[in-house]
């Protein structure tokens, strides 16, 4: 893997326009070349507001639908319409805006038992990118937050999760949040075409520093990103990169 490319912004607007723009590149380019682009969605917060650019006016016209294919990278275990629910945050701030055709929606199905659902998304990402034997899906684009305990996806530290290297999604569950996650694995999430964290915050500030400098990032999963033949983006707010870089 090349370097990670590290790009500071200004705030949530300027990530979520700087997302946006390599959302519009790589999905132009995946759908001119295979017609069709698979990107597989982070939860949390801080993706919203790209979310909510991409299905504005000034983005939405921008991109074929009929050729995007939208995963997700981590879910809750909780039904679509639950307020936790990452499906139903991106069809609230996102879906709802744009003719994209149902069938090209992907959602894992947090409310079915954990195990039972990681088993169907497995099975869906096997029928949708068919790997070689031994080999992983290959998504154009993973997008990723991380947590201030240098979580990623539903990835936490110390987890069995971390160790998986075969299956493509885990249900596992978070002593933490006391409750189960559903997951993709490392081994997908580093066999990507293009993963691209986005980061604001300043209580990321110090995990942040941590990961780019490379120190004790052992037991960090986020730091654990590094798509073998791929490229690696960092797009961070400047509140989250306190004093992170030499
Ligand atoms: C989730 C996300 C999770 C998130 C981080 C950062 O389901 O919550 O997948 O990994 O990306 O917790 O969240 P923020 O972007 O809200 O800080």
């Amino acid at each position: 893997m090349s370097k990670p490319e590290i790009i500071i912004v200004r705030d949530l607007g300027e990530l979520a326009h700087k997302a946006a723009e390599q959302f519009v590149a790589l999905a132009g380019r995946a759908i001119a070349g295979a017609a069709r682009f698979a990107v597989a969605l982070s939860g949390g917060s801080t993706p919203r507001a790209l979310y909510e650019l991409l299905g504005s006016t000034e983005y939405r016209e921008r991109i074929d639908w009929r050729g995007v294919h939208l995963f997700w990278g981590d879910e809750r275990c909780v039904p679509p319409d639950h307020s936790e629910s990452n499906f139903g945050m991106v069809r609230e701030s996102w879906i709802s805006q744009i003719q994209i055709p149902a069938e090209n929606i992907h959602r894992m199905e947090g409310e079915k038992e954990p195990r039972a659902a990681a088993a169907a998304y497995e099975q869906e990402l096997q029928q949708f990118f068919a790997p070689a034997p031994g080999q992983m899906p290959r998504f154009d684009l993973i997008l990723l937050g991380v947590g201030a305990d240098g979580h990623t996806a539903s990835l936490f530290p110390g987890s069995a999760a971390l160790d998986e290297q075969e299956r493509f999604v885990v249900a596992d569950y978070v002593e933490k949040l006391k409750a189960h996650r559903l997951t993709l694995t490392l081994p997908v999430i580093n066999a990507a075409a293009q993963v691209t964290f986005l980061v604001s915050g300043a209580s990321k500030a110090d995990v942040v520093r941590r990961i780019l400098r490379g120190s004790e990032t052992a037991e960090l999963p986020a730091a654990k990103v590094r798509p073998a033949n791929g490229s690696l983006a960092w797009l961070i707010t400047k509140d989250a990169l306190a004093d992170s870089i030499d």
